[in-house]
């Protein structure tokens, strides 16, 4: 099966109220743990690299592990560009084989984010790859990218409503309280926020920073309208969680697939818990 698009997925999600989960990934085990999850689960997925996942793995060999998944799975599957940060490197990743991409021109005036993610729109949609746009700015840190608290931006329901005008984008990124990375306290997410800027829209909406988001907050949320939801964080803690419960264990193992093996289970139960909770096991 040949990757699809993430604005592909999001027809189904909108007729049926649900989120598809978008899981980073930069290693054979994350893909691996992430695909099996949405086979048991017979959910849609998107794979996801961001900055730090594409220079730890490389783009060819990130496409090329996504591309032996995708070969034998039976549920749809889109990769996609998280974060990206310039039209060179969503060329280059379009060129590479992935079926969508995120251009984050949020650090940018709105001038120029739209001027951005316009030119990523026009050459995205000639080669039939889709786009996802970010306005207001999502705070946290996530690899390469930090946003102080101070800098975080909540997102303007005018001004996303001109942006996805003026750009042509497929799906926007919305900052409405949520944080890349480990939160601190509870995060406080804009409900009324959100609802306003999905009543000016017509485009699906994303949540990101969603590790560390209570499962009620992450229901409201869907219930709005969000229907693609990023995680990372809680990938990793249980990648690393069950890496160290193993080497606590047997501190004389030296077989890394005795290792890696058990942490890739332990991501899979956590992408499993995350399908059920967004509503998208058991709609392939
Ligand atoms: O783009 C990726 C996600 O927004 C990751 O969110 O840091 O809460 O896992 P997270
Ligand atoms: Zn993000």
């Amino acid at each position: 099966m040949s990757f699809v698009t993430v604005k592909e997925l999001m027809v189904d999600a909108e007729a049926n109220g649900y989120a598809v989960g978008a899981f980073n990934l930069n290693n054979m085990e994350i893909m691996q743990a992430v695909i099996q999850a949405g086979e048991e689960e017979r959910s849609p997925v998107i794979l996801q690299a961001s900055q730090g996942g594409i220079k730890y793995a490389g783009l060819s060999y990130i496409v090329a592990m996504a591309r032996a998944a995708a070969e034998k799975a039976t549920i749809p599957i889109a990769l996609n560009l998280d974060h990206g940060t310039s039209f060179e490197q969503a060329v280059a990743c379009i060129c590479a084989g992935f079926s969508s991409v995120m251009i984050d021109g949020s650090s940018h005036s709105l001038e120029s984010n739209i001027e951005l993610t316009r030119r990523v729109v026009e050459i995205a949609h000639i080669a039939g790859a889709s786009v996802e746009g970010e306005l207001g700015r999502i705070g946290g840190t996530e690899d390469d990218i930090s946003v102080s608290e101070k800098d975080a931006l909540m997102t303007d329901p005018d001004e996303a409503a001109t942006f996805v005008e003026e750009t042509g984008v497929d799906l926007l990124a919305v900052a409405i309280g949520t944080a890349h990375g480990v939160y601190q306290g509870k995060p406080e997410l804009d409900f009324e926020r959100l609802k306003v800027i999905k009543e000016k829209l017509n485009i699906p909406v994303v949540l990101h920073g969603a590790s560390g988001v209570s499962d009620e907050d992450i229901k409201k949320a869907i219930l709005l309208g969000i229907r693609k939801i990023n995680i990372d964080i809680e990938l990793r803690l249980a990648f690393s969680n069950t890496v160290r419960e193993v080497l606590q264990n047997n501190s004389r193992e030296i077989d890394p697939r005795k290792i890696l093996g058990p942490a890739r289970d332990g991501m899979k139960e956590v992408v499993k818990q995350k399908m059920r909770l967004f509503g998208s096991s058991g709609r392939v």
